[in-house]
C-alpha cells in the first residue's frame, strides 16, 4: 500500500512500526528482559500483514537468529529511552513529544509522574491503526496522551501546539527508529523545530545510525527475516543521502550531547548484545542531549 498522505491509509514506513512493535513482545517475552510492552504483541497480532510476524521466542524458533539480536537490542534502545524519559518527567519535564511514536505505548506502560503530558506523532493512518487497537482492549493510559497526526516532512508545529504543547514549558523529545526514514532536509528542518520550541533545560533523546551502521545491517539478515511479512522492504525506505551526524547538528543548535553506542548501553544493563547485533545494529548511537 503506498502513501497517501493525510489519509487514514497505513504507509510503506507505517509498516516499520511493526517490525520494531514485534522485536519489543519478543524481548517482552525473553526471561529477564529489559523492557516489559504488554501492547506490541497486541498491536503486531492485528496487523494487516501478508504473513503474521513474530511476537514470543517460541515463534521465532530455529529462525536464523536475527529475531533474537533484533529483540536484544530493541530491549536495550527502549529500556535506556524509557530511563531517561522518565528521569527528564521525574525532574519536572512536563510534555514528552514522540516523533514518530509508532506503536510506540510508553504512554500506557511507563509510572508517569502526575500531569505529564505525551504527544504521540506519526502518520494519519499508523495513529488511527493504533487507536483502533487500543479502543478493542481495556487500556487506560497512565499519562495524559495526545495523538496528532502529521507528517513529519510538512510543517508540524501547528498541529502540535493546537494538541495543547506549551513552548513555553520544558519539554522531553524522543527519536527513536526515525532518522534512517527522514532526508537530510526534513532531519535538520526537525531538529530546528524541535529546538525552536524547546525552553531551556529541555532534553532530548535520539537514536542515530551512523551510515557505516546502516550498511551493516543492510548486508545482515534484515531482507531475508522480513521477506513474505510484510508487502514493503523496509530497506528501500531508508534514505542514505550523506547528512551530518545528529549529535553534531544538536550541538550546533547549542544543545550538550552525550553518546553512548547500543553495545555501550547493553553492557550498562548487564546484558552484553550477541557479536552479531554488537557489530551492526548494535553499534547505533543512543544520544542525550540538554538545552541548557
Ligand atoms: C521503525 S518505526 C519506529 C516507531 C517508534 N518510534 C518505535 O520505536 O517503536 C518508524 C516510524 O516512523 C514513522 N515515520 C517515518 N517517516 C515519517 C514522517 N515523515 N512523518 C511521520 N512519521 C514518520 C513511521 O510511520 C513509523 O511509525
Amino acid at each position: 500500500m503506498s502513501a497517501r498522505k493525510g489519509s487514514g491509509a497505513l504507509p510503506g514506513v507505517g509498516r516499520t512500526a511493526f517490525v520494531v512493535a514485534a522485536a519489543r513482545a519478543i524481548a517482552t517475552d525473553r526471561p529477564d528482559g529489559l523492557v516489559e510492552d504488554r501492547f506490541a504483541g497486541r498491536f503486531v497480532r492485528a496487523a494487516p500483514l501478508p504473513k503474521p510476524l513474530p511476537t514470543t521466542v517460541a515463534e521465532v524458533g530455529a529462525e536464523d537468529g536475527f529475531w533474537l539480536r533484533l529483540a536484544d537490542y530493541q530491549g536495550v534502545r527502549s529500556r535506556a529511552f524509557d530511563d531517561g524519559l522518565l528521569g527528564a518527567a521525574r525532574a519536572g519535564v512536563g510534555q514528552v513529544v514522540l516523533l514518530a511514536a509508532g506503536l510506540d505505548a510508553r504512554a500506557y506502560r511507563l509510572p508517569w509522574p502526575p500531569d505529564t503530558t505525551v504527544f504521540e506523532l506519526d502518520h494519519p493512518g499508523v495513529l488511527a491503526f493504533k487507536q483502533r487497537v487500543l479502543d478493542g482492549g481495556v487500556a487506560v493510559p497512565i499519562a495524559r496522551r495526545r495523538s496528532v497526526a502529521i507528517d513529519l516532512a510538512d510543517d508540524w508545529e501547528p498541529a502540535l501546539t493546537a494538541a495543547g504543547f506549551d513552548p513555553d514549558r520544558r519539554t522531553a523529545w524522543l527519536a527513536e527508529g526515525l532518522l534512517p526514514y527522514l532526508s537530510p532536509e526534513v532531519e535538520e528542518r526537525m531538529f530546528g523545530t524541535v529546538d525552536r520550541l524547546s525552553a531551556p533545560g529541555s532534553h532530548a533523546a535520539v537514536e542515530a545510525a551512523p551510515a557505516e551502521v546502516i550498511a551493516a545491517v543492510r548486508a545482515r539478515s534484515l531482507g531475508p527475516a522480513l521477506r513474505g511479512h510484510l508487502d514493503t522492504d523496509v530497506r528501500e525506505l531508508w534514505n542514505t543521502e550523506p547528512r551530518p551526524a545528529a549529535a553534531d547538528r544538536l550541538r550546533g543548535l547549542g544543545w550538550e550531547v552525550e553518546v553512548e553506542s547500543g553495545v555501550e548501553a547493553a553492557v550498562r544493563y548487564h546484558r552484553p548484545l550477541d557479536p552479531g547485533a554488537a557489530d551492526s545494529m548494535g553499534a547505533s548511537l543512543l544520544l542525550t542531549a540538554r538545552l541548557i
